[in-house]
């Protein structure tokens, strides 16, 4: 038997097989060049997509929600706070009292209240009086030079700082918060700045503790009252201060978001009653560029 037929079978296989192995070889090719660049646009729309996120959330949204009351306080307290709160495993009042620890010089009050406002126009808003109605309230304090002063609404101990460091000597701040954690954060914000024998914090409600004044601190009247807590809570524990003869004449009340949130049957009273001369000083939501105000009204007696 001749062996030539066998070897050009032999060869045409090897030719087959050879051309075969190839167009597999240029088909992985051509499936990794494709894999690779849809890798490479979908980590572009990643980045793209993150970059977006980060423009809209750390810029364009709270530009926007600057303007608007209802929109400020729906992204800054509501959907802001949750989703920070979520990845951080942590509360705003805590994120903040690390700011204090970690910016603010220990005992010096106007560095843990500039801490705190820079990390509220910076970082995360939050519900303190804040700076630009800060100073107002720190020129009613200063004209009215309080022996004796209350504060409803600690929170995190800002504006209880920012009233305690003008006080005159001996004079005590009293404050009342009902939220046990807000009045831990406030406790240790307030040892911070070193004002700790200078303010009682009372944690409790307002309505429960404004009767009890005279016997927990034997106070008589207020010289100086803060409202600044919720707002529905002011007509009512003004009332409760009047009934228990807690003001006197020439007592001052100072009401925070009288315009933001609002508080319009307190206005209501203290504009139209005899008993009082209100005035109110134009402001703005702290932090925002929102329209909110304090109103000073001084008991007549
Ligand atoms: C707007 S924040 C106070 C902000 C604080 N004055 C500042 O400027 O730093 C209001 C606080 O009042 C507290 N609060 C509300 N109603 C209260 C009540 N009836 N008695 C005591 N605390 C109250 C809330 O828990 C909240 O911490």
């Amino acid at each position: 038997m001749s062996v030539k037929p066998l070897k050009t079978f032999y060869m045409v296989v090897k030719v087959c097989g050879d051309a075969l192995a190839g167009r597999e070889h240029l088909c992985s090719s051509v499936m990794e060049i494709a894999d690779g660049s849809m890798l490479l646009s979908f980590l572009a729309l990643c980045c793209g997509g993150a970059a977006v996120l980060y423009v809209l959330y750390s810029w364009l949204i709270p530009a926007a929600v600057q303007y608007n009351a209802w929109l400020a306080l729906l992204w800054h307290d509501a959907i802001v706070e949750r989703a920070l709160n979520i990845l951080t495993r942590s509360t705003r009042p805590q994120r903040l009292l690390r700011a204090v620890q970690k910016k603010a010089i220990k005992g010096d009050p106007q560095s843990v209240i500039s801490t705190i406002d820079y990390f509220c126009r910076h970082s995360e808003w939050a519900m303190n009086v804040g700076d630009e109605k800060g100073a107002i309230l720190d020129s009613v304090v200063c004209e009215v030079s309080p022996s004796t002063a209350l504060e409803l609404g600690t929170y995190c101990g800002y504006s209880t700082v920012r009233i305690a460091r003008l006080l005159p000597p001996g004079t005590k701040l009293i404050t009342l918060e009902f939220n046990p954690d807000y009045a831990a954060v406030a406790r240790q914000i307030i040892e911070y700045s070193g004002l700790q024998d200078k303010i009682c914090l009372v944690e409790g409600a307002s309505g429960d503790l404004i009767p009890k004044m005279q016997e927990l601190f034997g106070i008589k009247t207020f010289d100086f009252v803060f409202l600044d807590h919720w707002k529905d809570r002011y007509l009512p524990d003004t009332k409760l201060l009047e009934e228990c003869q807690l003001l006197r004449k020439g007592s001052i009340l100072l009401a925070d978001n009288v315009i933001c949130p609002g508080t319009p049957d307190y206005l209501e009273y203290v504009r139209n009653s005899p008993r009082y001369e209100s005035k109110y000083f134009k402001s703005h939501l702290e932090y925002t560029k929102v329209e909110d105000g304090l109103e000073k009204s001084v008991f007549l007696g």
